[in-house]
């Protein structure tokens, strides 16, 4: 049987890595004056190094709380789509959620071989394609939140914050 919140320790995860993903996503220009820098092939500023490490070690971190919410996913299982939700909207849900995963693993990745390995390449995609795709499914994502909260009137938020007692 399917849990009716997500556990506490999944909700504490979620917001955590919603915390550091909008960190890296709205302070990275650090990352930028540093990769100009070295491309220039002139030393990098000692703050914008400072600032850059931060993004790496903050993207790292979102790396591992990945895993662990792999983990706890597979241990303890996530509730059931709430029964209100048209199935075309379920369907796109499940699809949204898809592809955050999938970017959970592909930003740092990327990330990595750019800043470690120097691959530009990766360095590319990281800034350009997959941040718009995250933006774009953020914005997909907190909408369908709001929705259910506002719209619907559901307690799916609740599911993610302090918990339901009956199905959604
Ligand atoms: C960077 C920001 C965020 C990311 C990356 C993110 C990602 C995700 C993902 C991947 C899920 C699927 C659950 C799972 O299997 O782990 C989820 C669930 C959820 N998120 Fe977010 N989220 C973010 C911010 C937010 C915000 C701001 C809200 C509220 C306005 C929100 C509300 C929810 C809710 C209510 C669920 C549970 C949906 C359900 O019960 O089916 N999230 N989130
Ligand atoms: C989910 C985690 C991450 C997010 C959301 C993220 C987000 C971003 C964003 C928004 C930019 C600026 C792109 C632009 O506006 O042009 C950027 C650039 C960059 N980030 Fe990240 N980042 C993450 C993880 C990492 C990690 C773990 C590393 C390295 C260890 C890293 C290394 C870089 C580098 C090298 C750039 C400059 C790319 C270039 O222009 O060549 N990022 N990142």
């Amino acid at each position: 049987m399917s849990p009716l919140s997500f556990s506490i320790p999944q909700r504490a995860v979620h917001w955590l890595m919603a915390l550091f993903i909008l960190f890296n996503l709205l302070f990275a220009e650090s990352m930028e004056h540093v990769a100009d820098a070295l491309e220039d092939g002139v030393p990098p500023a000692a703050d914008d190094l400072f600032g850059a490490n931060l993004h790496a070690y903050v993207g790292i971190s979102i790396l591992a709380l990945a895993i662990l919410r792999l983990c706890l996913r597979f241990l303890q299982g996530v509730p059931e789509a709430p029964a209100v939700e048209p199935p075309a909207l379920k369907i796109a849900a499940k699809i949204t959620h898809g592809l955050l995963y999938l970017l959970f693993f592909a930003m740092p990745l990327s990330g990595i071989a750019a800043y470690y390995g120097g691959v530009e390449v990766a360095g590319f995609v990281h800034g350009g394609p997959m941040k718009l795709l995250m933006w774009i499914l953020l914005v997909v994502h907190i909408s369908g939140a709001l929705v259910h909260q506002f719209y619907w009137k559901t307690e799916v938020l609740a599911r993610m914050t302090h918990g339901v007692r009956k199905q959604v």
